[in-house]
């Protein structure tokens, strides 16, 4: 079966149809009870949230990192809700010139939350403009050219930025250093996974017939979005092969065909593993020579890929390059050579 790019279950962020765009939205939790898991981060939050309420300030800037789908997004929506703040959505990429950010920051009321996703990929000039913006809630343009150039202050109303990346390394310090608050976003344990699953079936009216959603929650990559789809792709298939009844055997079967295996790797996955293996001996090898190798590009490598496989221990990362463990050659069924 050939599986269009777009539709991926194991994608770094939205599939582009508008269809999964609504999935996504309909699933997504509105408040922090309803934010299964990442204890830490909600406690955290919740009392950060309740004293600027109570001193009637917007809250400090809040930075959002982890790896794609494990709910920065939501997290960023449901900060704004509690605070009953309106909130301003871009991304790193869409803002090309300081003037665009000065156009965005100078329309934005006091106590707006601006989200700036990816916002590792922000420019170093709109960078730098964002630095007085956060800091002291100016900002400094300049007139003219040359001698006669004069800076233009302004001052903005006091917003909260909150930013999300996949990516807290390519994030200059002074940048980080300007975030109040910087949340890591974990992978999810399987039960938290199944109780998303289960929140996610009610939702969406479908009923496991059988226990499976602990099943569906082992393949998940421990990632809610991942859960969420193939959740999704097994009503679909329950619907045409099953009158809609999920049970195991439709759970194993949909599984099965999108080749997702017993701990939720898909053929990428495996293809980066077997590459390593087979055409350098099973490392060190670099994350370019990886990324050559397998056609697949090297932000996916990084992003999506590699943080699960890590993650399993199925991957180590050195200076020297990435290595593969014991572990995956053991799950492969491929005998290591001795050294
Ligand atoms: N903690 C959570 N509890 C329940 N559902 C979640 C949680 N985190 C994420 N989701 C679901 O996963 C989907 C993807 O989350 P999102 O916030 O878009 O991830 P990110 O922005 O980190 O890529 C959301 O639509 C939401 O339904
Ligand atoms: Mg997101």
């Amino acid at each position: 079966m050939i599986e269009d790019n777009n539709d991926r279950i194991v994608s770094s962020g939205l599939n582009s149809d508008s269809n999964e765009k609504i999935f996504d939205q309909t699933l997504r939790p509105q408040d922090l009870e309803n934010f299964v898991g990442q204890e830490k981060i909600k406690q955290n939050l919740q009392i950060f949230m309740q004293a600027a309420k109570q001193r009637n300030e917007p809250i400090e800037h809040v930075l959002l990192y982890g790896p794609p789908g494990l709910g920065k997004t939501t997290l960023a929506h449901i900060i704004a809700g509690e605070m009953g703040s309106n909130m301003r959505v871009t991304t790193g990429p869409a803002i090309e010139k300081s003037g665009d950010l000065a156009a965005i920051l100078t329309n934005l009321e006091e106590g707006d939350v601006l989200f700036i996703d990816e916002i590792h990929r922000l420019n170093r000039i709109v960078e730098e403009v964002l630095y007085s913006a956060m800091e002291d809630f100016v900002l400094d343009i300049i007139i003219g050219k040359g001698p006669s150039a004069k800076t233009l202050r302004i001052d903005l109303p006091r917003f909260t930025l909150i930013g999300a990346t996949t990516k807290i390394s390519k994030l200059s310090s002074p940048l980080r250093d300007r975030f109040g608050n910087t949340y890591h976003l974990e992978f999810y344990t399987h039960e938290d996974i199944d109780k998303i699953v289960n929140r996610s079936a009610g939702i969406l009216n479908v009923n496991f017939t059988e226990p499976c959603s602990i099943e569906v929650a082992r393949r998940a990559r421990r990632t809610p979005r991942i859960a969420n789809r193939l959740l999704k792709r097994i009503r679909d298939f329950a619907e045409v092969k099953n009158q809609g009844q999920i049970t195991r055997a439709i759970v194993d079967q949909t599984l099965e065909m999108l080749c997702i295996d017993q701990h939720g790797l898909d053929d990428v996955d495996r293809k980066i593993l077997l590459t390593i293996i087979e055409k350098f001996g099973g490392g060190p090898v670099g994350l370019n020579t990886i990324s050559a190798a397998t056609s697949e590009e090297m932000d996916a490598i990084e992003d999506v890929f590699e943080p699960y496989l890590l993650q399993l221990g199925f991957l180590n990362r050195t200076n020297r390059g990435r290595i593969v463990t014991e572990d995956a050659y053991r799950h492969l069924g491929i005998t290591r050579p001795s050294q």
